[in-house]
């Protein structure tokens, strides 16, 4: 066996650990989404970029690990919360593929934990953001970062709902104290920006949402969709045609919770029902065929057509009468956060890699899918 096989197959034999001690390498794998965590001695992409990542909390340290893991960039990370250490200490291994060592990774220089935002974004050929969902944090980011970074280097904000265009709203050069007369660090700003969000954890979860503004540059938007595909990790960038609040995934999946949280509200299912109705029905459909392709099996013969000739009245119906929930009442949200409590408890480190292990293995199962079957 080549050295190279070897060393991907204690990947393999170590990655299973992450969510079962009893694991071993003829297991499906369970540590990444298709393709095993690239060995030291396997060539790795984007070996030249620079990432400074602004803020390590849930969505920041989840895109850390996906970084370290499998693209050979050099990563500065900055945030200003006082447990930094602590929490990288505590979360980035459980993210990470056995063979990767959060100290081996800072001893090489390809982690560098910075105590300021100009130290990390020193030689930036991307910055990605994931700081606090707040338009005021992410104007005041982008003025800071744009000022200190190559006129080259890659904007990319991780909101789940702030688009590029409000994040860069009121920005001149003026405000930016761009004293450059050739400058428009603005418009150059606004070429550049653009949205990559990821569904929660993105270590994992394939999908990144690309949303440029009007002003986003086409090759900018190319280049980060190129980038994650070319890390093999399984993840699957779609470009997003407009700017919307909240874009695609976040506006189906809020609209589901607020029927959830109604339904729960209304004494009509307990938390744990509702978590156990929909994985017993919505949770496969979705992960075999999208809403479109599943309900046009619903219209037999006639597809969509039938489906929505068929059962639209009641469609109609459910449309008229769902939950209209007021996010001001703390009423409905002390019942559900009551409810999920009482049936989970609070995460812990064994119910993120139960998470992780089961999230991995459905993407594993629907790709496995994607290849067996002529979509
Ligand atoms: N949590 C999710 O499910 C999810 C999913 C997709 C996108 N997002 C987006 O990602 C971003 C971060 O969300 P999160 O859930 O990780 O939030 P979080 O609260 O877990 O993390 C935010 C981090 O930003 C840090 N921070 C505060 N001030 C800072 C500063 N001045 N500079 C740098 N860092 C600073 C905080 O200390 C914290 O660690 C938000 O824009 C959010 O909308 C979140």
């Amino acid at each position: 066996m080549s050295p190279t096989q070897q060393d991907q197959d204690q990947d393999h034999a170590r990655l299973g650990d992450t969510s079962s001690s009893t694991s071993s390498s003829s297991q499906p794998q369970a540590a990444t989404l298709s393709a095993p965590a690239p060995s030291t001695t396997t060539p790795l992409p984007s070996r030249c970029e620079k990432i400074c990542l602004i803020g390590l909390g849930a969505i920041g340290i989840s895109f850390l690990a996906l970084h370290l893991t499998f693209s050979g960039a050099q990563i500065s990370v900055y945030d200003p919360r006082a447990d930094l250490d602590e929490h990288i200490a505590a979360i980035l291994p459980l993210y990470l593929p056995a063979t990767l060592s959060v100290d081996e990774l800072r001893s090489q220089g390809r982690l560098r934990i910075c105590a300021s935002l100009d130290d990390a974004l020193l030689g930036a050929t991307i910055v990605q953001e994931q700081g606090p969902e707040k338009e005021v944090f992410k104007r005041d980011t982008w003025r800071a970062v744009v000022t200190k970074v190559a006129r080259s280097c890659r904007l990319w904000s991780s909101t789940s709902g702030i688009s590029a265009s409000r994040q860069l709203e009121g920005f001149d050069d003026a405000a930016a104290g761009d004293g450059d007369e050739d400058g428009d660090l603005a418009a150059s700003a606004r070429q550049r920006l653009l949205i990559v969000h990821p569904f929660n954890p993105p270590h994992i979860m394939p999908l990144l949402e690309l949303v440029p503004s009007p002003s986003t540059l086409p090759e900018e938007v190319e280049f980060a969709k190129q980038y994650f595909l070319a890390l093999a990790s399984g993840h699957r960038p779609i470009v997003i045609h407009k700017e919307t609040k909240g874009f695609v995934a976040n506006r189906l999946s809020f609209i589901l919770f607020r029927e959830a949280c109604h339904l729960v509200n209304e004494g009509v299912v307990s938390v744990d029902e509702l978590d156990e109705v929909m994985r017993a029905s919505l949770g496969p459909r979705w992960a075999v065929k999208g809403v479109f392709e599943m309900y046009g099996f619903g219209g037999g013969s006639k597809g969509m057509r039938g489906f929505l000739d068929g059962i639209g009245s009641s469609i109609g119906e459910l449309w008229d009468d769902a939950g209209d929930l007021d996010f001001k009442d703390e009423g409905w949200k002390d019942k559900v956060v009551k409810q999920t409590d009482e049936a989970y408890g609070l995460p812990t480190a064994q119910g993120i890699r139960a998470r992780d292990a089961g999230l991995r293995a459905v993407v594993q199962c629907q790709e496995r899918m994607d290849g067996a079957h002529e979509r």
